[in-house]
């Protein structure tokens, strides 16, 4: 007999519950009790139940944590209240200061304080209805910040519902959103995979990430929450730790390193144990948070324009060590550009070897005044990645000379260029075998034409054994050069084959993105697609016709039409065209003139298309974006929400349309 659908509803839910249990345990007390695939398992049971009972998801469910992209960008939120900042200190002196006025404060009262863990991530606000998490924002500028709920929700460790405990009608809860160091590793290990610059530490990656606008892109970034304040008008508390353990009892995740002290004796304790601990841990702090704990006493104490009077952020100093200066090694990368880089005597430092450190350029040598055998001063603040802060003067060896810029390249011994107006030196040879490497690994990355198979290895070999000099020779490999490679078999041939195959067809955007014209990212190459339409007319594009288009400058322009009359370019695109590669992209506009001379201004949400794709739109049927409403303006064309653009535009009588007459007008 087919199950009613209350008992369907029962089942559900209790998978739910199983689900969120074993999040807690992995993500809150990383104890979990089922392998990865055992967990797996029930997601999937859960989704399927969910696709035959659409009727039956709720949006807490752990299947809703990934919502729609928010083409139009995030909207302002309104704090409750005030997001405040935190008075920092350095040292013993400015810890003692704050005790003492504390107590002047309170008058005679003692204070109790509660010493906690400064994470260094991003804070958030995030609002519980009715004990669902309805809302979440960013910080801004402290009474107005950005809704990113979407984005928030994804974040696995946090409960969209919290059901251990009795939750209150409303709740507010201050956290961090935060990335431990080995996921942030293994992160920046991915995205220097597939091209991308690797960033100096977790904190800009978990802001780069909350600043998407695709909650399933956000929703791969390996995200977590810290939280540190609850607030609820209808159950009070008296005491911030009191408030701190009613939302560990509700589920939330919260720090197990809170202590209560009262003298300032031990604060200075927690702090120096702490600094001295803090590589111990598993994610990164700037130091320890002190809170007097009694929120009676909070409120006598009160608040200055941006912090609390009660509270105090106190600082570790960054961690430093000194190292040798071995030599100075060259990276090229895949535009040939060189990137010295320190080789040391490796030095433990925070809890890594630090056997390299970065140079960035021949700037930031002359900048340090970097001699052969220098002692040089390595630091790590909140970064991961350590930085040359200094060097031992007194150290310095007679005699040791300074840093010489190379004149030809190491990797191909072509004299080297510096590029006009940049500080970067470069190799101008297309074929060298380094940057040739580098830009297999961006064509092949996932970004781009997405063709797994092509390790570090593999394209070592198929460089130095001469088999491809360009990306596109990758497409004339044959199956006999394959199997002469280290690794491969005939089975792995094929695959390698299959994929190249495949490859061809790829959307026009990752074509133009793999091609690793400089300052062309992955969001600049899907505006060309869109804009253009074509390789060949995109090709055949004035710089003055790039440089019209939204968010692409001068600098960005004059890249793209210098690659586009290369010779470079010339060969890549003979190969490409006789390999079969697809160099059209059907779902792009037709260009025409429907627009020509029209000065137009988009307003408001729009359904169909992100604020860059109508701009270029607009752009490919010879008309003009702008940002505001005036009496030049010939049209508006206005989405959801649409505001005092809007408003001006009816003042000033221009006309308005919505996103679907507007597609009528240019026959879209
Ligand atoms: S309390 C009104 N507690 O540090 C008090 N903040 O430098 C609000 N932070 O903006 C903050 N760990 O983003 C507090 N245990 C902790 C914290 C913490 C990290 C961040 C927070 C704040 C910044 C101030």
């Amino acid at each position: 007999m087919a199950k009613s659908l209350s008992s369907l509803q029962k089942d559900i839910e209790a998978l739910r519950s199983e689900i969120r249990r074993h999040d807690r345990l992995y993500y809150g007390d990383a104890r979990p009790l089922i392998s990865d695939a055992e967990y797996d398992g029930l997601f999937k049971r859960l989704q399927e139940l969910e696709a035959a009972y659409p009727e039956l998801i709720s949006p807490d469910s752990p299947t809703q944590r990934v919502g729609e992209s928010l083409s139009a960008g995030f909207e302002t939120v309104r704090h409750p209240f005030a997001m405040l900042s935190l008075q920092n200190s350095y040292d013993e002196g400015d810890l003692r200061e704050f005790d003492a006025r504390v107590r002047g404060g309170l008058d005679g009262m003692s204070p109790e304080y509660s010493c906690e863990l400064k994470f260094d991530g991003v804070s958030a606000l995030l609002t519980y209805e009715e004990g669902v998490l309805s809302r979440a924002a960013t910080r801004g500028d402290g009474q107005q910040g950005d809704d990113i709920t979407a984005n928030i929700k994804t974040i696995k460790g946090l409960p969209l519902r919290l059901d251990g405990g009795e939750s209150p009608k409303v709740l507010h809860v201050r956290g961090e959103v935060y990335m431990r160091t080995d996921d942030f590793l293994r992160y920046n290990e991915e995205q220097t995979a597939e091209g991308n610059k690797p960033l100096a530490n977790p904190r800009n990656s978990v802001a780069g990430s909350l600043k998407l606008l695709d909650p399933a892109l956000v929703a791969r970034r390996p995200l977590r929450i810290m939280c540190y304040a609850y607030d609820s008008p209808d159950r009070q508390v008296q005491f911030h730790d009191e408030g701190l353990h009613r939302l560990q009892d509700l589920g939330l995740p919260v720090s197990e390193h809170s202590r209560l002290f009262s003298s300032i004796e031990d604060v200075l304790d927690f702090w120096r144990t702490w600094e001295s601990k803090r590589d111990t841990l598993p994610y990164e702090i700037d130091g320890v948070v002190v809170k007097v704990n009694s929120l009676a006493q909070q409120r006598i104490l009160g608040l200055t324009s941006r912090a609390p009077r009660w509270a105090l952020a106190c600082k570790f100093s960054a961690r430093q060590a000194r190292t040798e200066l071995l030599s100075v090694s060259f990276q090229i990368g895949r535009t040939g550009v060189l990137t010295p880089v320190a080789e040391l005597n490796p030095v433990p430092l925070g809890g890594v070897t630090v056997r390299r450190a970065t140079l960035h350029n021949f700037d930031e040598i002359r900048r340090l005044d970097l001699h052969e055998n220098d002692t040089v001063i390595l630091e790590r603040g909140g970064d991961v990645i350590p930085k040359i802060a200094g060097i031992e003067l007194s150290l310095r060896r007679k005699g040791s000379r300074l840093i010489s810029e190379p004149e030809t390249c190491p990797s191909c011994g072509a004299r080297l260029e510096r590029v006009p107006g940049e500080v970067a030196l470069r190799c101008p040879n297309p074929s060298d075998p380094e940057a040739l490497k580098r830009q297999i690994e961006h064509f092949t990355s996932r970004g781009a034409l997405d063709i797994s198979g092509f390790g570090a290895e593999t394209v070592n070999e198929l460089v130095s054994q001469k088999l491809v000099s360009d990306p596109a020779d990758l497409f004339f490999l044959t199956r006999d050069n394959l199997i002469s490679l280290p690794g491969f078999g005939e089975k792995s041939a094929d695959k390698l084959l299959d994929a190249l195959e495949t490859a061809k067809h790829a959307s026009l955007d990752r074509l133009i993105f793999g091609l690793g014209i400089r300052f062309v990212g992955e969001t600049t190459a899907r505006l060309l697609a869109f804009s253009f339409g074509s390789m060949e007319k995109l090709a055949a594009a004035s710089e003055e016709e790039l440089a019209s288009l939204p968010d692409v400058g001068p600098r960005v322009a004059s890249a793209i039409h210098d690659y586009f009359d290369s010779e470079v370019w010339n060969g890549l695109r003979d190969k490409l065209v006789r390999a079969g590669v697809k160099f059209e992209d059907e779902s792009a506009p037709l260009r025409g003139d429907k627009l020509s001379g029209m000065t137009i201004v988009v307003t408001g949400t729009l359904e169909k298309y992100s604020r860059e794709e109508i701009e270029s739109l607009i752009i490919s049927q010879g008309g003009k974006p702008s940002g505001s409403v005036s009496k030049k303006t010939s049209l508006v064309v206005a989405g959801d929400k649409a505001g005092s653009k809007l408003e001006k535009a009816i003042e000033l009588g221009v006309p308005v349309v919505t996103e679907d007459e507007f597609e009528r007008m240019i026959g879209s």
